[in-house]
């Protein structure tokens, strides 16, 4: 008979996210072992927990899902995580990193966007494109293929994250601009599809500059908080059609998030040796489309 499923659960924030809880047990995880305030150093024994208890052929039952509202703290977590993991000796389990939601959200607009539009063809902006979900979002329509304007108040910090993704994806057609305080209207210029990633309860976007650029076929606004980051697009658009132009608001989009975290959860599972960053996230929310 299999094991149970036993999902350790590492949250940088000091109390585990209640919603990465739910979503996990309403993914089918038997066992949940929620740590909160983790820190690098307390990674070693957590992930050697893991490894040591079970026989090989088990530890496809167990996986680590690092999470909390610091990506950068994530990140660093999921690097130690890694780094205590024997998969040479065949001691491994699949982890998956969703700190502050950035890589579920981030697969979720960029394959909401490919439902309107060839990405490999478009011409893209990224708003907000410094925070954790506007880089992953960037990165994966620059994976693509199609020309992506990173988009910040202070062009210095959109080129740190345009040099960032030409390293991570050298064939990235990637161009920084200045542009975020509602003056979007020369960096919408030929664009095709436009991300809002900007921080929660920003207008990012006029409706005047959205409606005036008839290259425009995709908006999507991540931000959930009123008012909006898109002036003029709701928080349940799901491909909503409006002035010529395919909408999403922040719970339009949501909904296909719950999914692939749901989805990435599971995956999980079915092996012992994955890592569910970015790109296999979006990876797994383009099959679920
Ligand atoms: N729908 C979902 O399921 C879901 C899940 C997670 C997150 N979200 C939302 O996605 C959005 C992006 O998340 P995030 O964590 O990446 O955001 P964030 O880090 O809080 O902010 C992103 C960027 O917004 C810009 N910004 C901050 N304050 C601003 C202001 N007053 N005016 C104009 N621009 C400002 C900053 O860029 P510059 O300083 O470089 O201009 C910042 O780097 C948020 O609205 C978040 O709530 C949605």
């Amino acid at each position: 008979m299999d094991k149970p499923t036993v999902l350790l659960h590492l949250d940088t924030d000091p109390h585990p996210s209640v919603f990465d809880r739910v979503v996990a047990v309403d993914s089918g995880v038997q066992h949940l072992f929620s740590y909160g305030g983790v820190k690098p150093d307390a990674v070693m024994p957590l992930v050697h927990g893991c490894i040591f208890t079970r026989g090989k052929k088990d530890l496809m039952r167990t996986a680590v899902f690092v999470g909390g509202s610091d990506v950068a703290a994530g990140e660093t977590v999921l690097a130690e995580v890694r780094k205590h993991l024997m998969p040479m000796f065949g001691l491994s389990v699949s982890v998956m990193l969703d700190s502050n939601g950035a890589n579920t959200t981030a697969a979720a607009a960029v394959v909401a966007a490919g439902r309107h539009i060839d990405l490999s063809s478009a011409n893209s902006l990224v708003l907000g494109a410094t925070g954790p979900v506007g880089q992953r979002a960037a990165r994966l329509l620059a994976a693509a293929g199609g020309h992506v304007r990173i988009a910040s108040r202070q062009k210095e910090r959109a080129e740190a994250v345009a040099a960032g993704i030409r390293k991570q994806v050298p064939k990235a057609n990637v161009e920084a601009v200045a542009a975020g305080g509602g003056d979007a209207e020369d960096a919408l210029d030929e664009r095709n599809i436009v991300i809002a990633a900007g921080a929660p309860g920003v207008m990012m976007l006029p409706a005047k500059h959205r409606i005036a650029c008839d290259t425009l076929r995709v908006a999507i606004d991540l931000n959930g908080v009123p008012p909006a980051g898109i002036e003029g697009v709701e928080l349940n658009d799901q491909a909503t059609n409006r002035d010529d132009c395919w909408c999403y608001g922040a719970l339009g989009v949501g909904g296909t998030k719950m999914k692939i975290h749901k989805a990435a959860v599971k995956a999980l599972f079915t092996r012992s040796d994955a890592v569910f960053d970015i790109e296999q996230i979006y990876d797994l929310a383009k099959e679920i489309g």
